[in-house]
């Protein structure tokens, strides 16, 4: 079946309506393009749960505290709408700024406490504020019955659960698996700004966050940091912004290893191009 493209506001409302007066039930996956297995296999899992699957591509200006990272970041709608098409994705939902932020760019006055100062809201102050308020318009927007995000933006996940609880949406949040290329590299839409020289690094990320497990419980979580960051660190390619071991669910710090904690290792990894994240799980 061929994709409808909408890029208004009035387009999207009116197919919307449609959609909820035949009680058809609607996935959502929200994106920034430059699309890649990854989204694809969320459009896949959406298709498979619902009626109808919309996608949205919008570069979010908000979310980004560098404005270098958003002049940057790859942008292929055309390329993205045949994927999306190919995948069965019904609707590609592709609003411009003025679209989602019709009053400049006014924030969702919301806060996630230290949920949001850890780990990337550390580094990218704002960036939650900036994922929260576009999420929640695109959610007031599309009404989805389920919406699909990667469990590669591990905190981003934790936040836009909490923040769904507490804008009362009542769309279904679903995480879903992070997509790895053959050698372990978390597929992101940032991959395709890496060197040859930093792609040719980039599989020891993974690489360490797995290698670390065996040491989990028997050495401390500071010894365990430690030698992730230098396993990393191998690489003149590499440096380690911050690898934290975190409660998977309030997301704060693990200081000592208690039996039945799901702990996750979450890393951002800087290269003098993109900056790269990647999480796994630990059990205890
Ligand atoms: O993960 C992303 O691509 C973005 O942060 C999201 C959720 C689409 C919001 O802009």
């Amino acid at each position: 079946m061929k994709i409808h493209c909408f890029s208004s506001i009035e387009e999207i409302n009116r197919a919307i309506s449609n959609l909820k007066s035949q009680g058809k039930k609607i996935g959502f996956v929200p994106t920034m393009g430059a699309l890649h297995e990854g989204h694809e296999s969320l459009v896949k899992q959406a298709k498979a749960e619902n009626d109808v699957v919309i996608c949205s591509i919008f570069v979010n200006p908000t979310q980004f505290n560098d404005p270098k990272d958003l002049e940057k970041y790859p942008r292929m709608p055309e390329k993205d709408v045949n994927r999306l098409e190919l995948v069965g994705c019904d609707i590609a939902f592709i609003p411009g700024v003025s679209d989602i932020y019709p009053n400049g760019n006014k924030m969702l006055d919301i806060h996630f406490g230290k949920m949001e100062e850890t780990m990337e809201g550390a580094f990218r102050p704002g960036h939650f504020t900036g994922v929260a308020t576009v999420v929640d318009r695109l959610f007031n927007i599309v009404q989805p019955t389920n919406s699909y995000f990667g469990e590669k933006d591990f905190q981003q996940l934790a936040i836009i659960r909490r923040m769904t609880n507490m804008m009362g949406h009542s769309t279904k949040i679903i995480g879903c698996p992070t997509l790895r290329e053959n050698d372990g590299v978390a597929m992101s839409s940032r991959n395709l700004l890496l060197t040859t020289e930093q792609r040719n690094a980039a599989p020891l990320i993974y690489k360490a966050l797995k290698q670390v497990e065996t040491f989990i419980p028997y050495h401390t979580p500071e010894a365990v940091i430690a030698l992730a960051t230098r396993y990393v660190e191998q690489s003149m390619f590499l440096k380690v912004q911050y690898f934290q071991l975190v409660n998977n669910e309030t997301l704060e710090d693990i200081k000592s290893w208690e039996k039945g904690t799901k702990v996750q290792g979450c890393i951002a990894v800087l290269t003098e191009g993109p900056r790269l994240i990647d999480n796994v799980s630990y059990s205890l």
